[in-house]
């Protein structure tokens, strides 16, 4: 049992919480195998989840379906908190937790509700003003941009945007592509580590190295890659990085993330702000006074980082890109298909994008929902018009080859049928 398990038991009264024993016995049942392609090891993982077998959920991009010991953390709590005892969680298990799940340092994690949250919460807590410029890109989601948007146009700075390469190609030329819409006039660049367009990484350390030698505020939207890649934030470098654990991390909706960097956690403008926000002694711990907040959702997270961590991040992430792997080659097999996605392995991850040449993505979506209650994501942004699907621990090959014969069978016949 992890120290953050033990911790929290007792923190909680133990008898009455069933989850962190849930996850022992998961963390026992994997303790060997687990090999990207070891059914029998990912047919144990499936088994966690409520996941109907009929239904084929492709879109964790959107959101991640929690494990039951996530559900029943968030239980547990509930209904501790309903029978007047005050469970609480222990702030420092859950960063110390998350921290060994995505690197950093434990104390510099804020908890807000989501990645929008947390971009706002940046874009509201630096001093920007008039002949500041912050530069993003066309790949960002409402969620990372709009914060920008609004706090630019608010204090008479501007925003220029960069226009990505589809599919990219290298990772220097998309550092470069990025890097050239930066002026002596940018403050910040905000940026998405994974875009959720077409899934493509993009190089965030060697930017966040460019951004520290111009004396450049980075500020990622990294909704999607912690839970589906192994990151450290340590490493990757950069001033802020914000999450939405409710999706890679399989955590319960509304539970996001933010990293400080070093030198932000004394130094960011809280945009909520209760006892404590000027008492700088905090650190980044200053900003997680938000009032009255749902403890179920931390707990939920702390379970979710528990349950992530007995798989382990490098298993996950060699399964994540295994079933992918299947999913891109197929498609890129059928007649017609026109994949939106890098294909060197370094830019991308678990998630694909393409279209279907005549076949609009939401009808070919509406089909796939239909005919196989299969779950997927237009990207109907900027007018891209793209159909995403994505691949986590729960899925199965048998699932991507099922979906891969009905694209398939469209792309002969068309939707008539
Ligand atoms: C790249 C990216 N950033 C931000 C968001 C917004 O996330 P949330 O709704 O959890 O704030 C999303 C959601 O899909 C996303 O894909």
């Amino acid at each position: 049992m992890t120290l953050g398990r033990r911790r929290f038991l007792s923190l909680v009264g133990g008898a009455s919480l069933a989850w962190p024993k849930a996850v022992d016995a998961i963390q026992r049942e994997l303790a060997s195998g687990g090999a990207q392609d070891d059914e029998a090891f990912w047919s144990l993982v499936r088994r966690q989840f409520s996941i109907p077998p009929d239904r084929i959920y492709l879109n964790n991009g959107t959101l991640g379906p929690s494990p039951r010991v996530v559900v029943d953390a968030v239980t547990e709590h509930t209904r501790l908190v309903a029978s007047t005892y005050p469970p609480g969680v222990s702030w420092d298990d859950l960063k110390a937790s998350v921290a060994a799940l995505v690197g950093g340092e434990p104390e510099g994690f804020v908890f807000p509700r989501n990645t929008t949250e947390a971009v706002s919460f940046v874009a509201n807590g630096l001093d920007i003003g008039p002949g500041d410029d912050v530069v993003s890109t066309d790949h960002e989601h409402i969620g990372g941009l709009e914060p920008w948007k609004s706090v630019t146009a608010r204090r008479g700075a501007s925003l220029t945007i960069a226009s990505l390469p589809v599919p990219a190609a290298d990772a220097g030329s998309l550092a470069d592509t990025v890097w050239s819409t930066v002026s002596p006039s940018t403050r910040v660049l905000a940026v998405s580590h994974m875009t959720f367009t077409t899934g493509t990484v993009l190089p965030i350390a060697e930017l966040a190295r460019r951004c520290a030698s111009a004396g450049v505020i980075l500020c990622v939207d990294g909704a999607h890659p912690p839970g589906m890649l192994s990151v450290d934030l340590a490493r990757l470098g950069g001033d802020f990085y914000a999450s939405s654990p409710h999706k890679w991390m399989l955590a319960p909706q509304g539970t996001g993330l933010l990293y400080l960097s070093e030198r932000w956690r004394e130094a960011l403008w809280p945009t909520l702000a209760s006892g404590g926000w000027d008492d700088r002694s905090l650190g980044a711990h200053r900003l997680n006074h938000m009032g009255t907040i749902d403890e179920s959702r931390p707990a939920g997270l702390l379970a979710a980082s528990e349950f992530l961590q007995a798989i382990g991040a490098e298993r996950i992430e060699a399964r994540t890109r295994y079933l992918r792997g299947l999913l891109e080659n197929g498609l890129r097999s059928i007649p017609g298909v026109d994949v939106t996605s890098p294909e060197a392995e370094g830019l991308k991850g678990a998630m694909v994008s393409f279209s279907l040449n005549g076949v609009e993505s939401a009808e070919l979506q509406r089909h796939l929902s239909r005919v196989a209650s299969i779950r997927t994501r237009v990207i109907g942004e900027y007018a891209y018009g793209w159909m995403r699907l994505s691949t986590h621990i729960y899925n199965t090959p048998a699932e991507i080859e099922y979906a891969l014969d009905l694209v398939d069978e469209v792309s002969r016949n068309g939707l008539s049928g």
